[in-house]
Order: C-alpha cells, then structure tokens, then sequence
C-alpha cells in the first residue's frame, strides 16, 4: 500500500486549480443511464471514486469512451437486462447505490448490492428504499441485494425525508424525473452537488422546479435526452487547500472554483484570522503569517458547515491559539482522527459526538494511519504544519477524493512524496 511522506514545517504559498466535484460527478454519472442519448460530460476528477463509478456503468453494459481533459462520452444504448450494481463494486464504493434511482425509473427493474457501513458510521439507506416505495416500487432484500421492481412507470408521490439526506435526495430526484406524474420531496438537501444534478437534469429534459430549495416538484417526463454537461468544481477541495494554508500561516490562491458553494467555511476561516478575497471564480486566502485562531462550530446539512470539511478545521484549531468545541452530528463516527492528531502532539478531548481542542503551538511528525477520506486530509495537513516526518498509511482513502494531492501541495511548498509500499 502506498504512503505519503511528508516533512513538515512549510509555509504554504501559491496558487492552484480546483478540480470537478466528485460528489456531483458521481450522482451526474448515475444520471446518464436516464438517457435515451449519448451525455458528454466535463470536468470529471481524476479519482478512484469516479473510475469505480465509470467501472460500474461499464459492468451494466453502458458504452464510455474517455476523450481529453477528462471529457467523459456515456452511452447507455446498450445496457444488460440484468439491470445489476455488483457487489464487488459497490462495497468498494457506498455511492453506487446512486445507480438505483436512475436504473428502476428507467427499466422498471434494479438489483443493486446493499451497501455496507463505513468507517464513518453505519450510513443506511431506508430513506431511499422508502421514498421508492412511495412511488410505487416494490423492494426486498435478498442475498445482500436490494431488488427493486415497478409495474410499468413508477407513480409521483408526495414524500417527506425525516432525515436531510444528499444521496437519498438524489436517488429519489432522479427517479422522480422518469415517474408518471407530479413528485414533491420536502426536506430535501440543499448541496451545490444536489443543484449541480439538478441542473443536468434539467439540461437532459426534466422538469424541476425549487431546485437549491427544500422543497423539490417534479413532473415527471416520458423520456430524457443526452447533453453536455459541465460539473461544478470541487468545495470540499477547495476548503482543504484553504484549511492547509490556514494552518501554516500561508497564503494561497485557489482557481477554477466557486466561492458562493463554500460560505459557512470562508466565514469561520474569516473568524480564524485569514483575510479572504474571491473573484468569480477564485479565492485567495493569506494569514499574513498569524497563527490562526481558535473557531468553534457544528456540522449541519447545507447551508450551514460541512461536515466533509469538519476533520480540516479540527486540524488548523489543533494548532490554533486558544480553545474551541466541534460538534459533529451527521456521522457518528467522524472524529475518528482525532486520536491520530492527538499522537502528533495535539490536545483534543472527546466527549461523544464533540471535540474540545486547546490550540498547540506546533506538532510532532509521527506515523500515523489514514482511516476515512477527510479524516486524512486532515492528517495531511497536520504533517504539512508538524516539526520532522509524518509518514500516513492508507492513503487508498486520500486517492478517493483528492486529485494529484501531492502535486498540488508540492506546487505550494509543501515536502510531501508518495513511496509505493
Ligand atoms: C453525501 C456525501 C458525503 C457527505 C454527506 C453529508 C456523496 C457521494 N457523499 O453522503 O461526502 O459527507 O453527503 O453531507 O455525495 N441517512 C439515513 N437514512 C438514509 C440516508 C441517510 O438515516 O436513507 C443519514 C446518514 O446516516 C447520515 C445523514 O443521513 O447521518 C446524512 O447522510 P447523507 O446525506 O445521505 O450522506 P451521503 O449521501 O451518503
């Protein structure tokens, strides 16, 4: 298994590219196979997320052919009639179950391996199964698959989600799109990710209107047609390389991003002392070399703060001046790396579902163990910050989300190699 070798003490300063979102890619994939044509789509991330996603379409027949610049072209003309997202795919990815929305309103027919828990938490999926149910499928479970079934066209329905949910609005979005009628889903997640497939879907043909809103109508349409579509550049990369220059002191220039995606952290990095400017499509934050201080905050669904950048922050409060509390209350398991931070020398309490960090001037490189996607972001730039070397192990979960990281931090100054193991 390859590692990442970093020597720390850096000052990071520069400027990079954002890359297309994984989490909307993902979903935007998914969405292909709703498509009576060919879908050109943009601006994808090179990452294992989105190849296993391309591996996945692949398996069920789906034509792909990968043009430069990352354009992808999807043919869903030929899919199998077994309609099936193995298992051998989806337990190396949750988001598969994205496809079963999409495949069922499409084929009248789905078997999609139920995904498992994760290191983050247990992450179920009955919000989805249900609202399905709501428009008319009929599902169980059998051999570790979820079967789905529908007579002729699933019907629109009336659906609450007691829980805010990105990916289960997503499946139920794009199952809606292709249903016999009218579909309202109240207390639906408000992610860009969510408005980014929204408007793909729209630009196939549905229609849908509160999009960026709760509240999500949608008439159904009889089929949908292929498009160019563009994916929104990546917030949570964004946050991570502003966090990293947060935590050094530095400065750094992010481009080809989005500054209205990423609010509530650009607010709380503002708290911490970094003088925020952004442009269209550009933001640049510089720390003037101060160290950062303190911020205290909870995780909440869109708008409020991510928890996909939680781990980050936790990491420039670990060496912050003063004290702050994180509350983490969308995954259960998701300050799981604060045990690794704490073995680099920094001072944080947990106490259930939040964190009590007192700022440390700085932190000891040691060797530490990648365990989610975030949670080793937030390692990285804890080794990028600390005195000696940080060697982190299972970096697999890194290359899930984070396109040429150690090229992008290289540009910045940042000591940082992979040495495959
Ligand atoms: C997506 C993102 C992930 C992000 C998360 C929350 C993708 C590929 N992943 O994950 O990076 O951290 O949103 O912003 O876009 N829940 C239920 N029942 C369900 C579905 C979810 O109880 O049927 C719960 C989950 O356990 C969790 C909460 O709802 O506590 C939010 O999860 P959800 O928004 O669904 O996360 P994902 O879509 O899996």
């Amino acid at each position: 298994m390859d590692k990442l070798i970093i020597t720390g003490g850096q000052v990071l300063d520069g400027e990079i590219r954002i890359s297309g979102s994984k989490n909307a890619g993902l979903p935007i994939l998914a969405a292909t196979l709703l498509s009576e044509g060919p879908m050109h789509i943009r601006n994808l991330p090179h990452l294992n997320d989105i190849t296993t996603m391309l591996a996945l379409l692949r398996t069920m027949g789906v034509e792909i052919t990968i043009h430069d610049e990352l354009c992808v072209e999807i043919d869903p003309a030929d899919i199998k009639d077994d309609y099936t997202a193995p298992y051998d795919l989806v337990k190396t990815m949750r988001a598969s179950i994205l496809v079963l929305g999409p495949i069922l309103a499409r084929y009248g027919e789905a078997n999609v391996s139920f995904p498992g828990g994760c290191a983050i938490g247990s992450r179920p999926v009955d919000i989805h199964l249900r609202g399905l149910e709501a428009m008319g499928a009929e599902i169980e479970i059998d051999e570790g698959y979820i079967r789905a079934k529908s007579n002729g066209r699933l019907k629109g329905a009336h659906f609450f989600m007691d829980t805010v949910t990105v990916g289960g609005t997503e499946n139920l979005l794009m199952a809606a799109v292709l249903a016999e009628g009218t579909t309202i889903l109240e207390n639906s997640a408000r992610e860009p990710e969510v408005v980014d497939l929204a408007e793909c879907l729209v630009a196939m043909g549905a229609k849908i209107e509160g999009i960026g809103t709760a509240t999500l109508t949608i008439e159904g349409v009889e089929s949908l047609k292929g498009c160019e579509y563009t994916v929104m550049p990546d917030r949570i990369e964004t946050g991570t390389y502003l966090a990293a220059a947060a935590a050094t002191r530095g400065r750094v220039k992010v481009k080809d991003t989005d500054p209205h995606t990423l609010e509530a952290v650009l607010l709380k990095l503002e708290e911490a002392g970094a003088h925020i400017t952004t442009g269209d499509d550009w933001i640049e934050l510089d720390m003037k070399g101060q160290r950062p201080k303190a911020v205290s905050f909870r995780t909440a669904p869109y708008p409020a703060f991510p928890t996909d950048m939680q781990s980050q922050i936790t990491a420039v409060n670990a060496v912050a001046e003063g004290t702050s509390t994180v509350v983490e209350t969308i995954f259960e398991n998701r300050l799981i790396q604060v045990h690794e931070l704490n073995r680099m020398g920094a001072s944080i309490k947990l106490e259930g579902h939040t964190a009590i960090i007192t700022g440390v001037e700085t932190l000891k490189g040691a060797p530490v163990m990648a365990s989610d996607l975030r949670a080793s972001a937030s390692l990285v730039i804890a080794g990028i910050v600390a005195s000696g070397e940080t060697v982190i192990d299972r970096i697999y979960h890194i290359d899930r989300g984070y396109e040429c990281i150690e090229e992008k931090l290289q540009q910045l100054g940042a000591n940082i190699r992979r040495v495959p193991g």
